[in-house]
């Protein structure tokens, strides 16, 4: 942890470390120790309960925290950040909800925010003037209500906090995507704290223009700006802008336990390893190639990031062979409807991928007054997006205009005006009407085309070799450019061992 710090303070920068407790949210895999919540409930997608924190359990956690800010402050960092929000062990307290208790932690707002103040309390006198403590809550609560409690809360314990960093329960806002979120949509919700408080206030909200971000400070409506994905995209920001996508690829790779990495910034996480470095990328621009139209070049390397298009004979994880009925007049592919195209009739689309396409379409050719089926064989709609945050968002909006969604099912053929679905459990077959066929299964690689035209001066990378994420798309151009002629650079993960300074 000093090593840490003190790099931060190398580059002229103030180290803050962040403390929390998950309670009912921490299934503790690795130890087996039951969580601590304020209620015994079970614990998040896990079926195993937590137990009830009595009072010895918080007096634990309190010495805990203390320990933690100590440990903090000798490691040489200048700000001890409390985390009180999304659904976290403190939130929970304060949550009425899911704090039922009848003792001086439960029933009133100021008894459930009780153990936020103690250790509050406990830091400050722990930690004294040598560190700053920064508080971050929600302004109101999951149901969007006691916004005045908890600003009078805020107001009351001003003396223990150094900085506010204020926020809003729903963490699909808060992590806005930008398919349904505008820049600072948390303004409207946090703007009265620094009035109530008269304390410096930080919040985020997708700040990617240093317009809105000192629109916000000259306003009043924050006296920090606070970002965490636009400087994965650009860490010169606000200096130099390469902008934020808020596509929530960093995100998800954080809920998959992999290193965070960045669709717009091929060298996050890799600078130090590769000498890479985020100003040194190279774009890509994408266009519309195929074998016939891609000209042999005598000035290689000439690399060809795009140029996939989706198949149409079903192929994909649930018929790895396809069907010969999804040859029909009634198929689609979705660059075909992008194109312009549309199906008449009942329109089936098949998920077969999990990510947005298939959810996207569905959303599309129903605003469009089509009648729209969905079938996946998930258990939701565009499964993968609940890594992005757009999952209930995506699912809502399908609801909302009038799909109908049929999950845990997959087309396995094509009948007269009929789809046959294949249920993914019990093996029964239905049918349902069908008079246009979307299948979103895979794709077929421009590069196998490439390849056996012999236009061997072009280097197929990217989408064109491998369909997927924007991200790998970037990663690889970038990857490639920096290495050509040699191998692409793998990412390097070693595993560094920061040694006991002391004996
Ligand atoms: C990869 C990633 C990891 C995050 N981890 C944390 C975390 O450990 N603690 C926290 O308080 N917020 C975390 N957040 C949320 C951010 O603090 C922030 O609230 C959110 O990204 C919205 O701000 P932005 O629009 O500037 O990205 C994380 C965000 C990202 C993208
Ligand atoms: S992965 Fe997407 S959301 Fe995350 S920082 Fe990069 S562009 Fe922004």
């Amino acid at each position: 942890m000093a090593a840490m710090a003190d790099a931060v303070h190398r580059h002229g920068a103030l180290a803050g470390v962040e403390l929390w407790h998950g309670g009912q949210r921490s299934g503790n895999v690795l130890s087996r120790a039951a969580g601590l919540p304020p209620q015994s409930l079970l614990a998040e997608n896990v079926p195993w309960q937590c137990q009830r924190m009595d009072r010895d359990d918080i007096a634990k956690l309190r010495a805990w925290h203390r320990a933690a800010a100590l440990r903090a402050r000798d490691a040489g960092f200048d700000v001890v950040y409390f985390y009180a929000a999304h659904s976290y062990l403190l939130s929970q307290f304060m949550d009425g909800a899911l704090n039922p208790r009848g003792d001086e932690y439960g029933g009133s707002f100021a008894n459930r925010a009780r153990l936020v103040r103690e250790l509050l309390e406990d830091t400050r006198a722990a930690v004294g003037d040598r560190m700053a403590v920064a508080l971050r809550i929600e302004v109101v609560g999951e149901d969007g209500s006691e916004r005045e409690e908890r600003a009078e809360f805020l107001n009351k314990i001003k003396y223990l906090v150094d900085m506010f960093d204020v926020t809003i329960p729903d963490y699909g806002v808060e992590m806005g995507p930008s398919r349904f979120f505008r820049k600072a949509a948390l303004e409207t919700h946090v703007a009265h704290i620094r009035a109530a408080t008269g304390k410096p206030v930080v919040s985020v909200g997708h700040f990617t223009s240093p317009e809105t971000m000192l629109s916000q400070l000259n306003r009043g409506v924050l006296d920090f700006i606070g970002a965490a994905r636009p400087p994965i995209a650009a860490p010169f920001l606000p200096a130099k802008i390469r902008e934020c996508i808020g596509c929530n690829i960093c995100y998800a790779h954080d809920g998959l336990g992999a290193p965070t990495c960045c669709t717009q910034n091929p060298t996050m996480g890799e600078e130090f390893h590769q000498g890479g470095h985020p100003e040194h990328v190279t774009g890509l621009i994408g266009s519309k190639m195929t074998a016939e139209n891609t000209p042999e070049t005598t000035i290689p390397p000439v690399m060809i990031a795009t140029g996939s298009l989706w198949r149409a004979d079903g192929r994909g994880r649930s018929l790895p062979g396809g069907h010969a009925s999804y040859a029909d007049a009634r198929t689609l592919t979705p660059d075909q409807v992008l194109d312009g195209a549309r199906p008449t009739g009942p329109v089936v689309i098949f998920d077969d991928e999990g990510y947005d396409i298939a959810a996207g379409l569905a959303d599309l050719l129903a605003s469009e007054g089509h009648a729209v089926t969905y079938i996946t064989p998930a258990g939701t709609v565009a499964e993968w997006t609940s890594y992005t945050v757009e999952q209930s968002r995506l699912q809502a909006s399908l609801i909302d205009q009038g799909v109908t969604i049929l999950t845990g099912q997959i087309v396995t053929s094509l009948g007269p005006k009929t789809a046959h679905l294949t249920c993914v459990y019990t093996g029964r077959t239905t049918q349902i009407p069908c008079g246009g066929f979307i299948p979103v299964t895979s794709q077929e690689t421009l590069w196998l085309a490439l390849k056996s035209a012999n236009l061997t001066s072009l280097l197929g990378i990217g989408y064109a070799r491998a369909p997927g994420l924007i991200a790998h798309a970037v990663q690889d151009g970038h990857a490639t450019a920096r290495s050509h002629p040699s191998p692409p650079i793998l990412p390097r993960r070693e595993r560094v061992i920061v040694k006991a300074l002391a004996a």
